[in-house]
């Protein structure tokens, strides 16, 4: 078989890669190890920036997200009692997230797909890549059927996320990584429940930060700081309840609770590899970077790199110019150290140490009180969680 960009990973990278190269006729094979009902069920991100909804819209993507998708022109941060709202549009000129599940961007870009003619094959196993650094990588697989494939493409993209074989493929002296694991977990869930909160809010709590986001209007969406180690077995969802109910109370304010529909615990971590190209391999989205969920960003840097890659591919592919591919890394790490930089930032200013050290809870409080007080200090909360500059 032959394709000219043999794409590994069918999460939010790999997929709208695939769009993004068809939509400039470029063609490519997307392989993915699990399920197409797994890949559209697995709940992670709900935040996109401004700059992803525009590219969503300008790619011929947005029908539902433009229906069904909820803007938000701020974020709450609660602490010592209080909580206060950073008004995102007062502070940026008018810029606003968009609250549209990744299911939802990933059952888009599914049916887009394959409406297009695309190819995507689901549950394939033994993926392996050869010939990098030669100019007709190679990409093979196992398909749900059992046969072996062999793909010689021109390029191949590794967006297969944080355990995918991509960026272990690459030697390994090549590689810097820098690498931050927190001492604490997120345990989510979503609720059967109307939000009971116009906007999200960031909790910082003597207990652990909470946050409260949402998915629909009917639907919560629920989250926890817990141990890193922590067992989902130990917290039925009575004990989640109550937990959250302590951590965001406040006088007349009251949490809504209902059936939890789903839920699970995910370790933090911030982790940059660099650089994001071996050859004629390209890395993409969780392949290459994560950041701790605090600041929304990790949907939202996958899109970017994909965008930015798309760009590149189509300047090598269709007039031999490499001038893009060649910057790819560099252009997109200058974003991925921001949005490292700025989930880092959050992080630690939200989450308690699990030593409980009261300097460094003084510290916090003091940051908080700052951010929320200091319009400077506002607006640079606010443009860092909005999204940074024009992807095109
Ligand atoms: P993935 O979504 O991980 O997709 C990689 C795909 O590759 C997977 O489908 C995997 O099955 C497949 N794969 C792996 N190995 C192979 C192989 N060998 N062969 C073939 N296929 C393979 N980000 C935000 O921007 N905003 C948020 O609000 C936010 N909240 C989050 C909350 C949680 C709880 C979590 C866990 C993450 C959150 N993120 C958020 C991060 C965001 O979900 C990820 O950054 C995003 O999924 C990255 O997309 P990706 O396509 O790079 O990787
Ligand atoms: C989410 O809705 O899943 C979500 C929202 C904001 C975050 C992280 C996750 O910072």
């Amino acid at each position: 078989m032959r394709t000219q960009v043999g794409i590994i990973g069918a999460g939010p990278a790999g997929l709208l890669l695939s769009h993004l190269l068809a939509l400039r006729g470029i063609d490519s094979v997307v392989v993915e190890t699990r399920s197409r009902s797994y890949c559209e069920a697995r709940q992670r991100a709900g935040v996109l920036e401004d700059g992803a909804v525009r590219l969503l819209r300008e790619a011929g993507l947005a029908q539902r997200l433009d229906a069904e998708g909820l803007e938000h022109g701020g974020i709450y941060l609660q602490f010592a009692g209080e909580r206060q709202h950073i008004d995102f549009r007062d502070l940026t000129g008018g810029r606003t997230v968009t609250v549209y599940a990744q299911t939802e961007v990933v059952k888009d870009l599914i049916a887009r797909r394959l409406a297009d003619g695309g190819s995507i094959e689901f549950e394939i196993t033994d993926t392996a890549v050869a010939g990098l650094d030669t100019d007709r990588p190679v990409l093979s697989y196992t398909t749900a059927d059992g046969q072996r494939r062999e793909v010689v493409c021109d390029v191949i993209a590794g967006c297969d996320g944080f355990h995918g074989i991509c960026r272990p493929a690459i030697p390994a002296g090549l590689l810097t990584v820098r690498e931050r694991e927190y001492p604490y977990a997120w345990l989510g869930i979503l609720a059967d429940v109307p939000p009971s909160t116009d906007e999200l809010i960031y909790a910082h709590h003597p207990d652990g930060f909470a946050l409260h986001s949402l998915r629909t209007p009917h639907i919560s969406r629920l989250y926890l700081q817990v141990p890193p180690d922590e067992k989902i077995e130990a917290w039925p969802d009575a004990r989640i309840w109550d937990a959250l109910q302590r951590r965001f109370a406040l006088p007349g304010w009251e949490l809504k609770e209902g059936p939890v529909l789903d839920k699970s615990i995910t370790p933090m971590r911030s982790f940059v590899s660099a650089p994001m190209r071996h050859g004629r391999l390209f890395l993409a989205g969780d392949a290459a970077h994560i950041v701790p969920p605090t600041g929304a960003k990790g949907l939202n840097l996958a899109m970017a790199d994909v965008t930015v890659l798309s760009d590149a591919l189509t300047a090598l592919l269709s007039g031999g110019d490499a001038r893009l591919a060649d910057a790819y890394s560099a252009t997109c790490l200058n974003r991925v150290w921001r949005a490292t930089h700025f989930s880092w930032w959050m992080t630690s200013m939200l989450h308690i140490a699990p030593d409980g050290d009261p300097m460094t809870t003084e510290l916090q409080l003091a940051q908080l009180r700052y951010v929320t007080a200091s319009r400077a200090a506002a607006t640079s909360l606010a443009e860092n969680y909005v999204g940074y500059p024009a992807l095109r």
